[in-house]
C-alpha cells in the first residue's frame, strides 16, 4: 500500500494503477462502516485507492472540526489489511493552498434537512469531493447511504461537472441494536449509547406504517417524535418524511421517500434514514 500526500505524486501513481480504479474518499477514524465501502471497492476494482482528509470547508462555525477524532496510524493499518493499493492522505495546505476561491453549489438539493441545519455544509462536501475525484480521477467512487443526502450531492455535482465517475451507494453498516456506524458515536457516554437506538427503532416505526398503509407523513413524523420523546437524551432537531430524489417534503406517503432524521445525544449529532 502506497501512502500519498501530494497531488503531484498521485498523477505520477495514476498511469501504473491498474483500471478500473475505485476511490472510497474518508475523512478517517475508520470504522466498519468505511470498511464495507472498501470491501466493495476491492470487489469491483483493479485499484482501490482511499483518502484521509478532514476537510474544514464542510464544517460550520461552531461545529467540531477540531475536535473531530482522528487516528491516521490505525486507519492505515485498517486500509492495508481492506486491501487497499493508494492512500492519499493530503495535508490541509495541499487541498487548499494560499488563494485558493472556488466552490461547488449544488443548488436546492444541498439546501434542504441537513443543509437547512448546517449552511454550506454541502458546499464544503461538493467542493473537497470534486477535488478528490479531479486528482484521484475513479472509475468509480463509493458512500454510505446513511449519509444519503451527501449521496445525492455528489451526484448531482458529479452529472453536472461531468467529472464522469460512477457513484456507487453502499448499504449503511449498523451496530447490532440498529445504531448506523458513525465517527461521531465516539462522542457517546454509556448512557448516551444506551438511549442511541431509539433513532432508528423510529425509521421502524415509519417502516411499519408505512406497510400498514398508513399514508399521512404528518402521522408517520408524530410516531416518530413519540418514540424519540422516551429518552431525555435524545434531542431531535428534525424528523423528515420527503421524496427520496428531490428531498421536498411530502404530505403523503409516496414511492420512493426518504424518511430521514438528526438527533442530538450529548456531545454527538447523529442522523440516520431508511428509504421506503
Ligand atoms: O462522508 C464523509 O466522510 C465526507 O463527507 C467526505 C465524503 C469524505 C467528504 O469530505
Amino acid at each position: 500500500m502506497k501512502v500519498i500526500e501530494t497531488v503531484a505524486e498521485f498523477r505520477e501513481a495514476y498511469p501504473q494503477a491498474p483500471k478500473p480504479l475505485g476511490l472510497v474518499p474518508t475523512m478517517g477514524f475508520l470504522h466498519a462502516g468505511h470498511m464495507a465501502l472498501v470491501e466493495r471497492a476491492r470487489a469491483d476494482c483493479a485499484t482501490v485507492a482511499a483518502s484521509i482528509f478532514v476537510n474544514p470547508t464542510q464544517f460550520g462555525p461552531g461545529e467540531d472540526f477540531s475536535t473531530y477524532p482522528r487516528s491516521t496510524e490505525a486507519d492505515l493499518e485498517k486500509l492495508e489489511a481492506g486491501g487497499v493499493d493508494l492512500v492519499f492522505a493530503p495535508p490541509a495546505d495541499e487541498m487548499y493552498p494560499e488563494g485558493f476561491a472556488t466552490a461547488v453549489d449544488v443548488g436546492a438539493i444541498g439546501c434542504r434537512l441537513e443543509g437547512e441545519r448546517r449552511p454550506g455544509h454541502f458546499n464544503g462536501v461538493a467542493t473537497v469531493v470534486a477535488k478528490l475525484l479531479a486528482i484521484v480521477r475513479p472509475d468509480r467512487a463509493y458512500f454510505g447511504q446513511k449519509d444519503a443526502q451527501q449521496c445525492l450531492v455528489i451526484k448531482r455535482m458529479n452529472a453536472d461537472l461531468n467529472l464522469g465517475a460512477e457513484i456507487v451507494v453502499v448499504p449503511t453498516v449498523r451496530e447490532p441494536d440498529g445504531l448506523a456506524l458513525s465517527s461521531r458515536n465516539a462522542y457517546l457516554t454509556p448512557d448516551e449509547r444506551r438511549a442511541a437506538p431509539l433513532i432508528y427503532q423510529s425509521l421502524l416505526v415509519a417502516k411499519r406504517l408505512c406497510e400498514e398503509g398508513v399514508t399521512d407523513a404528518m402521522e408517520v413524523k408524530r410516531q416518530m417524535r413519540m418514540l424519540l420523546e422516551k429518552s431525555p437524551l435524545v434531542r431531535l432537531e428534525y424528523v423528515s418524511v420527503a421524496h427520496a430524489d428531490t428531498l421536498e417534503e411530502l404530505d403523503l406517503l409516496a414511492s420512493p421517500a426518504l424518511v430521514s432524521l438528526a438527533a442530538r445525544i450529548g456531545r454527538a449529532r447523529l442522523i440516520d434514514n431508511l428509504t421506503l
